[in-house]
């Protein structure tokens, strides 16, 4: 998509900025920062894990981050992660190739895998490392009819802001993310905002707020009751 450029973020790590919807896929403060402690810290880490593997499904796939560092952890642990996600507007290779991540310290031994998995075809699973599946999706999410009901453990909702994408943050949205979940199962946000929390509440979900990166005073975990 045209309109898109590389940018710094203040942990020095790059992230993208994309000029039709005037936002950046990560906190200007800290692209990898803010993934760790959003998605990686506050929710696959807390996952029990019980076999044979865990299912993440995440809302917008863009530079691939949140699902490289859950195939690290994968990886460094040895347990199986099948992860779905959607994206109706790929990123550009050329971009990817300009990211820096599969070129930190602790992630350059996955660097083919961050590669692969931005390769790899949409619309089917493929094996992108010896416990790390990833199934892309390529549909706008308005679109998108859950035919997996009850089956993920944990969903990364990584879309652009309610100010930006309003109808994402809406009550119909949201409801789709409670119905693909399990019981137990986890949704995180960096989106703090009372009128999301209180949508999550009305579908369904327990809601807590946990301390968010720098820059933000707090970021949101839902669990389904
Ligand atoms: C905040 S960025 C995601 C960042 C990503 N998780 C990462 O780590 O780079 C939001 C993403 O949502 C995608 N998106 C925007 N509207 C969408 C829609 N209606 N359906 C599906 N994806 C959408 C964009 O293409 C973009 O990749």
């Amino acid at each position: 998509m045209a309109g898109r450029k590389l940018i710094q973020t203040k942990d020095g790590s790059s992230s993208v900025y994309d000029a039709y919807w005037n936002a950046s896929f990560h906190s200007i403060h800290g692209a990898i920062t803010e993934s760790n402690q959003v998605y990686i810290i506050s929710g696959l880490q807390q996952l029990q894990f019980n076999g044979p593997s865990l299912q993440i499904f995440e809302f917008g796939f863009g530079t691939g981050l949140n699902a490289f560092l859950s195939l690290a952890y994968s990886q460094e642990l040895s347990i199986p992660i099948e992860y779905t996600v959607i994206d109706s507007c790929i990123l550009e290779m050329d971009l990817v190739y300009q990211l820096d991540y599969p070129k930190q310290s602790n992630l350059r031994k996955y660097a083919d895998s961050f590669y692969r998995m931005h390769q790899v075809s949409w619309g089917k699973p493929s094996q992108i490392d010896t416990n790390f599946t990833l199934h892309k999706i390529q549909l706008d999410w308005n679109l998108f009819e859950p035919e997996f009901e009850q089956h993920f453990d944990l969903i990364y909702f990584d879309a652009f802001g309610p100010e930006v994408q309003p109808e994402l943050w809406n009550y119909d949205s949201l409801l789709k993310t409670h119905k693909i979940l399990k019981l137990g199962g986890l949704l995180c946000t960096y989106c703090a905002k009372g009128s999301v929390k209180r949508l999550l509440k009305q579908i369904g979900f327990k809601v807590e707020s946990l301390n968010g990166p720098p820059g933000k005073r707090e970021i949101t975990r839902a669990v389904k009751l």
